[in-house]
């Protein structure tokens, strides 16, 4: 799989997960080698073990599937609504060792203490956390956080949690969550580089470290379809639009179905999506088809070869038949009174899950590793860990591109993260 051994570090954690039943959260900054370690338990494991992630590419990097997929939930918040199990969901519960997420920082606290509940429910062990599954954690908290949902939603969180962290979530009052950090840096290389990306991490970057990022982030960005990662959306569009105008031929506009009344939020795919045949395009759903192996996920990337009432995308060489899906979409209200939190289906869209891919957000990009990328930050970042995120994807300073310096704006650092951190780093480091 991989070409190279675990490091000490790596290998003792492995040990610990393999050898306890406690819950365990692996930590460390960005290219710490957590994904690749949880490949290897994967692996390696002598225990039933599941993978899953917050977001599809999230869980494509690491071979899982999404937390909601996994656990059939509903998108948004769960609050204490009854979670429905089918027969071979619960019987899949029940085959579980050990749990592994992989960025956690994306995941809420009210879905960890959803898994919580899931699992005592289908396990039939309402006492005990998780229903008695070891549940491991990676992720690193100075990246992104979970993406706060509508008003209503902010107000549940508001009233019932300290925060939206996973680490704030209720199950932790009744269990332990064990810490290892990770030290050693494998993405990158430089020491130069890593000292930077450190200064970045902790909202601590001199005019020094900002210099030599912007002088380096300033050449001319490459025109040969590099990726860009962009902080918002309507950038991201943008930047697709223009490459796929480059494209010769004609383009072809699928445009959405739309019912009921999606609000404020975004749809979950173009109402009209461009394509052109050789497109660079990401799948937005799972293969939702029913006879045999699943074609793609979630996050995969593919290229579109033709386009008639469907769409054909190849994958790794090998071209699918892209038919349209249908999101539902719920909307909850809550009241600080009654402390209820209501749900209905309130609309439904279908459109082909795919969107353009020459350039993701910033959010899409956790997780990667690239050796270039344009990093877009556009009017500003406006999450904690954006710009952390953003550069620690890149192997080296030399892969460097910026379409506008860098501010001290640009660098928040998230007070939460800080104060579970500090209690974080009590814990004595592990034998390297
Ligand atoms: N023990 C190791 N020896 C050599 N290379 C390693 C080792 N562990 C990880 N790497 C490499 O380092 C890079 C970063 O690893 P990985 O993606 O697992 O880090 P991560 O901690 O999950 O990062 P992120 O926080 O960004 O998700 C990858 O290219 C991986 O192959
Ligand atoms: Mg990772």
């Amino acid at each position: 799989m991989s070409g190279f051994a675990l490091s000490a570090e790596q290998a003792a954690v492995f040990e610990t997960i393999e050898g306890t039943r406690e819950s365990i959260f692996v930590t460390g900054r960005a290219g710490t080698g957590k994904s690749t370690l949880l490949n290897h338990l994967a692996w390696n494991t002598d225990k039933q073990v599941v993978i899953c992630a917050p977001t599809g590419v999230a869980a494509l990097n690491v071979g899982g599937q999404t937390i909601h997929s996994l656990f059939r939930l509903p998108i948004g918040v769960i609050a204490d609504h009854d979670i429905d199990q089918s027969a071979d969901l619960r019987k899949l519960l029940n085959t579980i060792d050990t749990l592994v997420i992989d960025e956690v920082s994306m995941v809420n606290a009210d879905l960890v203490d959803a898994i919580d509940r899931s699992l005592r429910q289908a396990r039939q062990k309402p006492f005990d956390a998780f229903g008695g599954v070891q549940v491991v954690l990676f992720g690193d908290p100075y990246q992104l956080a979970p993406v706060p949902g509508d008003a209503d939603e902010r107000a549940y969180f508001a009233d019932q949690y300290r925060s939206m962290w996973f680490f704030d979530a209720k199950v932790w009052e009744q269990t332990d969550l064990r810490i290892f950090e990770l030290n050693t840096i494998h993405r990158q290389h430089e020491a130069e580089f890593k000292h930077m990306l450190n200064a970045v991490r902790h909202g601590q970057v001199t005019a020094e470290i900002a210099a030599r990022l912007n002088e380096t982030g300033a050449r001319p960005a490459p025109t040969d379809g590099t990726i860009t990662l962009a902080t918002r959306n309507d950038t991201v569009n943008r930047i697709n639009a223009a490459e796929l105008a480059r494209l010769p031929g004609r383009v072809l506009t699928a445009k959405a179905e739309i019912t009921g009344e999606f609000g404020g939020r975004a749809f979950p795919a173009d109402e009209a999506l461009q394509l052109k045949v050789g497109a660079r395009v990401m799948f937005l759903r799972n293969d939702a088809s029913t006879d045999g192996g699943q074609r793609w996920v979630n996050g995969t990337v593919g290229t579109v070869t033709r386009i008639a009432s469907t769409v054909f995308v190849e994958v790794d060489g090998e071209v699918h038949e892209v038919q349209p899906a249908i999101w539902e979409k719920f909307k909850y209200t809550y009241s600080p009174n009654t402390k209820q939190l209501r749900k209905d289906i309130v609309a439904e869209f279908q459109q082909f899950p795919l969107r353009l891919a020459w350039a993701v957000t910033i959010h899409k990009s956790q997780g990667k590793t690239y050796d270039r990328a344009i990093v877009d930050l556009g009017s500003g970042t406006f999450s904690a860990g954006q710009t952390y995120v953003a550069l620690s994807r890149l192997t080296e300073l030399d892969g460097l591109y910026l379409s506008r310096p860098l501010r001290p704006s640009d660098i928040r650092v998230d007070r939460d993260v800080e104060r579970f951190m500090s209690r974080a780093a009590t814990i004595p480091a592990i034998d390297a």
